[in-house]
C-alpha cells in the first residue's frame, strides 16, 4: 500500500493506494468518529463492491443508499433523497458519509455531507481512474443545476480516500482511457519526470498492469495534492489543473453532454493548449508531438471533432467559466512539465489552433 499526506492548513487527510484495500482489516476505523456510517453508492458499483465495503465495517451501525447510475442524477434531486435516508435512520451529527463509485457519487456524497446538520465527515472509495487521480482529492464537492455543471457545491474535505486499484479490473476501457487523460495531465503541467515514464509504460496501465496503476495514481495524486496544498481554494496555482479544459468543455457543450466523455475531450484539449502555446512561440513542435502521439497511443482523441466549426468552439470557450472580467483566460505550455495561465494571448493564433486542430467527426474519434 501506498500512502500520500494531503496537508491543508487546519485538516491533513492520508490517500490509500493499492490494491486489496477494500479487504484491509481496520484500515477505515481510524477515520470514523462516530458509530453510524452511511454508504453512498450507485446501481452499477454496489452489486460489485458494496459488500466487501460493508464487511470490514462491522464494528459500527452501518446504513446504504443506492442512487441511480448516470451524471444527469447528480442533481439536487438525488441530493435531497441522501438527506431523506439520512433523517429517515435517523443519523446524528457524528455520522460518517462513505462514498463508493466514481465522480459522481463522490461529488454528490461529498456535498450532502458538507450540508447535512452543517456538515458531518466523509470518506471517498474512488472506483474509477478519474475518481482516484482526480475528484476524489482536493475537497471539492456539488451536483449539477439546469442551467450550469457544478454550479451548486461546497468545499468540503474527506477524512481519508481509499483508492483500491483492484476496482479498476471492472472498469469499461472507454472510462479507463479518459481517466488517463488527467493522469497525462499532471505530467504536463508539473512533471516532466511523469510524462516520459507514462510515454514508457502507457502499454503497462492500458492492460491495467498492478504495479504500473498504482504508480500512475500515486504520482497523480501527489501532484494534485502539492497543488491543492498550495491552493485549497482555487485562486492561483489550483487552475493549472485546468489545463485543456477550456478547449474540452467547448466540445462537451458542443456535441452535447456524453457524447464524449470528460477525459475525452479533455484530451484533445491538451493538444489544442500544446498547439496553441507553440503557435505562441513557447513550446518547440517535438514537444507538441510528443503530446500527440501519448494521446493517440491511449486511445484519445488528438483533435476536436469535425462537425464543431472554429468560431461555434470560440463562441463556446467564450462563456466558459474560466472567462474573468470580459478575458478568456488558457493554461498553456511553456514545456512539457510547466504550465502558465495567461490572459495575454494572441487571438489568431487561437482561431489559427481552433480552425486546424480538427480530427474526423466524433462518433469516429473515439474507440468503442
Ligand atoms: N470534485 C472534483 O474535483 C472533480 C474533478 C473531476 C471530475 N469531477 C466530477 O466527476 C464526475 C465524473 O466522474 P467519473 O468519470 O468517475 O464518472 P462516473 O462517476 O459517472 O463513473 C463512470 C461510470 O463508471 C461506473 N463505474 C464506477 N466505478 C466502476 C467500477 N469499478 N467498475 C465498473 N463500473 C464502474 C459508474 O457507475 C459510471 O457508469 C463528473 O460529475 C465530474 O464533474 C469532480
Ligand atoms: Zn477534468
Amino acid at each position: 500500500m501506498r500512502t500520500l499526506d494531503l496537508q491543508l492548513p487546519g485538516h491533513r487527510y492520508p490517500i490509500f493506494i493499492g490494491p486489496g484495500l477494500l479487504e484491509a482489516d481496520g484500515l477505515l476505523d481510524p477515520y470514523i468518529r462516530g458509530r453510524q456510517v452511511m454508504v453512498v453508492s450507485n446501481t452499477t458499483v454496489a452489486p460489485l463492491y458494496l459488500d466487501r465495503l460493508l464487511a470490514r465495517l462491522g464494528r459500527f451501525e452501518t446504513h446504504t443508499h443506492v442512487l441511480p447510475d448516470g451524471e444527469r442524477y447528480k442533481t439536487l434531486d438525488t441530493l435531497n433523497g441522501i438527506f431523506d435516508a439520512l433523517l429517515a435512520v435517523p443519523c446524528d451529527r457524528q455520522v460518517t458519509l462513505l462514498a463508493l463509485g466514481g465522480g459522481v457519487v463522490g461529488d454528490i456524497a461529498g456535498f450532502a455531507a458538507a450540508c447535512y446538520q452543517r456538515g458531518v465527515p466523509y470518506i471517498q472509495v474512488p472506483t474509477t481512474l478519474l475518481a482516484q487521480v482526480d475528484s476524489s482529492v482536493g475537497g471539492k464537492t456539488g451536483v449539477n443545476h439546469p442551467r450550469g455543471k457544478n454550479m451548486i457545491g461546497a468545499f468540503h474535505q474527506p477524512q481519508c480516500v481509499l483508492a483500491d486499484t483492484d476496482t479498476l479490473a471492472t472498469l469499461p476501457d472507454r472510462e479507463l482511457r479518459a481517466g488517463l487523460a488527467e493522469v497525462i495531465k499532471y505530467g504536463l503541467i508539473r512533471d516532466a519526470a511523469f510524462f516520459a515514464w507514462l510515454e514508457a509504460q502507457l502499454e503497462a496501465l492500458l492492460s491495467r498492469q498492478a504495479d504500473a496503476l498504482a504508480h500512475a495514481i500515486e504520482q497523480s495524486c501527489r501532484n494534485k495534492a502539492e497543488v491543492v496544498a498550495a491552493d485549497e481554494r482555487e485562486q492561483g496555482q489550483r487552475a493549472l489543473l485546468n489545463l485543456g479544459h477550456s478547449f474540452g468543455h467547448a466540445i462537451e457543450t458542443g456535441l452535447g453532454y456524453g457524447t464524449w466523455l470528460h477525459g475525452e475531450a479533455v484530451a484533445a484539449g491538451m493538444v489544442m493548449a500544446a498547439d496553441l502555446s507553440r503557435r505562441l512561440g513557447w513550446l518547440d513542435g517535438a514537444s507538441v508531438e510528443r503530446v500527440r502521439a501519448l494521446i493517440r497511443r491511449a486511445g484519445l482523441p488528438a483533435a476536436a471533432p469535425a462537425e464543431l466549426p472554429a468560431d461555434r468552439l470560440r463562441a463556446l470557450m467564450a462563456v466558459d467559466k474560466k472567462v474573468q472580467a470580459g478575458r478568456l483566460r488558457l493554461v498553456l505550455l511553456e514545456a512539457i512539465g510547466r504550465a502558465v495561465v495567461t490572459g495575454d494571448f494572441d487571438p489568431d493564433a487561437l482561431a489559427a489552433t481552433l480552425a486546424e486542430c480538427r480530427g474526423p467527426a466524433a462518433a469516429a474519434a473515439v474507440a468503442p
